[in-house]
């Protein structure tokens, strides 16, 4: 099967190209690099073995949709192109709408022209909003609290009017809880422009000095150590999830929903604890010293929710897919890629 990904250079799509690859699919790749870097695709060539087809350029520009759809034969897509920063969101929520969902418009509007009706969307846990109890299952209400988050609702709300309406549609939502990690060779990784927003990478920065201390947004949430509870999942068992779910949903058409979580939560000082874990055992080789990540009690952020962890069952049965990797390899993979790429792809 011939697979277009978008945002197939970005951090998420770039580790499940890789898994794709590997289970024997032929990916078409797209991307406009405004959240990733060209020089990942001589990396990505190196480590799938193979000269990759890539179209540079924009998912809100309808004549290359054209032309890629008419030069490649496609059988399925999977959509991973969008601005996905929360806060940033809230500033610029005509981008964010523009981008993330007028994209996916032109997107699912050029694959009906084409026959082409297999559809992967990156979805997120954010569509839950601030939810009742968890774990969190895939019929809980679904609410927004950002323009980013929105856009997603609105999509998936696109999506189930587009499956109302033409059912030989097999259309997946991945809901996604919160990926991190790296790839265990070191080469791939999440590398976020600037100072980063999410609680991984900024510990990462601070691990290698660029930062002086992680800053712990609130600890007088209602859980056991006050801080906030999220499901980390490894990105190569998100990528994994990707490809269960071609393999398991393409062929059946309908809308399938997944949350594509572990199942546990952790607390931010449980994972500042396990990333310690991972530096120091790194590092013990070279000097025998321990020493913990620096960190500082700030007030909440706006917008947190106290937790968020996903009930994964539904994907265990269905896709037969279930998450593998903990939060230590977690942290490992994720300090060996910040070591052996400091500056990120640059
Ligand atoms: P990312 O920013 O690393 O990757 C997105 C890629 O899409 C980037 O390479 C960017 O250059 C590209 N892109 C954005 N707009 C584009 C456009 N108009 N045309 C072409 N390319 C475009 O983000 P990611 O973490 O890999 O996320 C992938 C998807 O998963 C997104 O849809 C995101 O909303 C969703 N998601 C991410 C998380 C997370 O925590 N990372 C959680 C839930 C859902
Ligand atoms: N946190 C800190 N300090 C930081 C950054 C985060 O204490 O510097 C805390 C947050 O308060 C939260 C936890 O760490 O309790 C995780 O925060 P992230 O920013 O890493 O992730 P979020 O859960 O806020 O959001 C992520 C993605 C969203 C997605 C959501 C659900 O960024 O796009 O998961 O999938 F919608």
């Amino acid at each position: 099967m011939n697979i277009l990904i978008t945002g197939a250079t970005g951090y998420i799509g770039s580790h499940t190209l890789i898994a794709l690859c590997e289970a024997g699919f032929t990916p078409i790749l797209l991307d406009n690099f405004c959240n990733s870097k060209r020089v990942i695709l001589p990396r990505l060539e190196a480590q799938t073995k193979q000269s990759l087809k890539f179209y540079e350029g924009d998912i809100l520009d309808v004549q290359l949709l054209k032309r890629i759809f008419t030069e490649q034969k496609i059988d399925a897509v999977i959509h991973f192109a969008a601005l996905k920063a929360v806060g940033e969101s809230t500033q610029k929520p005509l981008e964010y709408y523009q981008n993330n969902v007028a994209g996916c418009l032109n997107l699912l509007t050029i694959m009906k022209t084409h026959h082409v009706k297999r559809f992967i969307f990156s979805s997120s846990a954010t569509v839950y909003g601030d939810p009742a109890s968890v774990p969190i299952q895939e019929h809980f209400p679904r609410a927004s609290t950002s323009p980013y988050g929105r856009g997603k609702l609105i999509i998936e709300e696109i999506l189930e009017d587009l499956i109302k309406a033409e059912s030989d549609w097999s259309i997946t939502l991945l809901r996604y809880f919160n990926p991190i990690g790296a790839h265990e060779s070191g080469q791939f990784g999440e590398d976020p422009q600037g100072i980063p927003n999410n609680l991984t990478p900024y510990i990462t920065q601070v691990a290698i000095g660029n930062l002086e201390k992680v800053q712990v947004f609130g600890n007088d949430y209602p859980t056991p150590d006050g801080t906030g509870i999220r499901d980390y999942i490894h990105v190569m068992d998100l990528a994994e999830g990707h490809i269960a779910a071609l393999k398991i949903c393409a062929s059946k058409a309908g809308l399938h929903i997944y949350n594509l979580g572990t199942g546990r939560g952790y607390s931010v000082l449980e994972v500042i604890t396990a990333f310690s874990n991972a530096v120091n055992q790194a590092d013990s080789t070279k000097s025998g010293s321990t020493k913990a990540i620096p960190y500082e009690i700030k007030p909440r952020r706006a917008g947190d929710i106290a937790e968020c962890w996903a009930d994964p069952t539904r994907a265990q049965k269905d896709l037969n897919w279930s998450a593998q990797r903990n939060l230590n390899q977690m942290a490992q993979d994720a300090w060996r890629w910040q070591t052996q790429n400091p500056k990120g792809y640059e």
